[in-house]
């Protein structure tokens, strides 16, 4: 069996996870991240700190390229060079942020869509049989979520119990028509792409629609990064800005090692042009006052918000994942980390960083 995983956003969250998991089985790991969060989101977004952490941990089965994923021909060297010894393939390198895209279309595009396809040509010619998974989103439903029949309780936004999306809205929703914000566009680009190389050239491409990602390896920052940011504010004392809603929007999450599980049945038992939601779904979410309140309590500090009346353009009031199609796909893979947990380890691991 081919041995090689080439993983994009190696230095990222859920890049940097999974070069841990995948290094772990045994498998060398080629990665391929210039960092360019930092250009996104400034110091406090640069993922440097976690390559040199990932680095170290991981040793030898790590090789780290600083390829920018728009530079077509580098990676295509780059594959020349693994050829058919890639054995999976791993694009979670992207420009993440809804809001930050309007500053700069053009990037975003090239990142997130031009990315996209010049890493699937560079596996279909190199490697066509590795399994390739894509990190997509949620925003690719745009604003439709918005419109469910919500229900303002005290804590939070939520549906009655007979509606249809009650237990998580799973994949049947449609991506037409509605706002996507040009982020959330730029993923439905690439999205539609991964299905394509799938269902066009019969490669074994999962689409992953994540809701909230997270874990101790964000590198949190205001634009990015919900509960690592949360976390990060109160340990530090910083004020948090919550964007419309009453503070009651929901956001389900996953931390990343329970994303890379997932990543890694699908890697046992690839299927072609695959698409799932993927989320922490009922077991895991919270609104952002129900985030405060346990970050409060685990730290034992108050937090500092700041409301400000207009939420941000097109951002979801409710979102659970519905991860049932998965789940029938996958009967062994589960759910290890809810709220509290992922916010526990988030404060554990950054002690030392992050402190008033
Ligand atoms: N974190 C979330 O809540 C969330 C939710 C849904 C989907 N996603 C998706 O999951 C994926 C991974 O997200 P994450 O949270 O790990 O993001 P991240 O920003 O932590 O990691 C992405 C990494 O990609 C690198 N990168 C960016 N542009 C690059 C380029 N042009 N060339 C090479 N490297 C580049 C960055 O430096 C960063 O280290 C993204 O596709 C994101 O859209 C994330």
């Amino acid at each position: 069996m081919s041995s090689v995983v080439v993983i994009t956003g190696s230095a990222g969250l859920i890049g940097s996870e999974a070069v841990r998991h995948f290094a772990g089985l045994g498998m060398d790991v080629v990665g391929v991240d210039n960092d360019m969060r930092g250009y996104f989101f400034g110091a406090d977004g640069s993922t440097q700190w976690n390559l040199q952490r990932l680095v170290k941990e991981v040793g030898d089965r790590y090789t780290h390229h600083s390829i920018d994923i728009r530079d077509r021909d580098g990676l295509d060297k780059l594959f020349t060079g693994l050829g058919s010894n890639v054995g999976l393939v791993i694009h979670a390198a992207a420009q993440p942020s809804h809001d930050w895209a309007a500053r700069e279309p053009f990037t975003d595009f090239d990142v997130n869509a031009v990315g996209t396809i010049n890493m699937l040509e560079a596996t279909r010619r190199h490697a066509i049989e590795a399994p390739f998974i894509f990190t997509s989103t949620n925003k690719v439903y745009g604003d439709t979520p918005n419109s469910l029949p919500l229900v303002e309780q005290e804590t939070r936004w939520e549906l009655p119990e007979d509606h249809q999306y009650y237990g998580g809205i799973d994949e049947t929703m449609t991506i037409d028509s509605s706002m996507h914000s040009v982020f959330g566009a730029s993923k439905v680009a690439a999205d539609i792409m991964v299905q394509e190389y799938g269902r066009y050239f019969g490669m074994p491409t999962a689409v992953f629609r994540g809701g909230t990602l997270t874990g101790p390896g964000h590198s949190a920052a205001e634009l990015h990064g919900f509960l690592a940011y949360v976390m990060r504010c109160v340990m530090e004392q910083r004020t948090y800005r919550i964007f419309g809603y009453k503070g009651k929007m929901v956001r389900d999450a996953i931390h990343s090692h329970d994303l890379i599980t997932a990543f890694g049945a699908f890697h046992k038992a690839p299927r072609v042009a695959e698409v799932y939601n993927m989320g922490g779904g009922r077991f895991s979410n919270c609104s952002h006052i129900e985030a405060f309140k346990i970050a409060e309590e685990i730290t034992g500090l108050e937090a500092r918000t700041e409301y400000v009346e207009e939420n941000r353009a097109g951002d979801h009031q409710w979102w659970i994942s519905g991860t049932r199609r998965f789940e029938e796909h996958f009967p062994d893979w589960k759910l290890t980390y809810d709220v509290p947990a992922i916010l526990r380890e988030i404060y554990e691991a950054n002690q030392e960083m992050w402190k008033a």
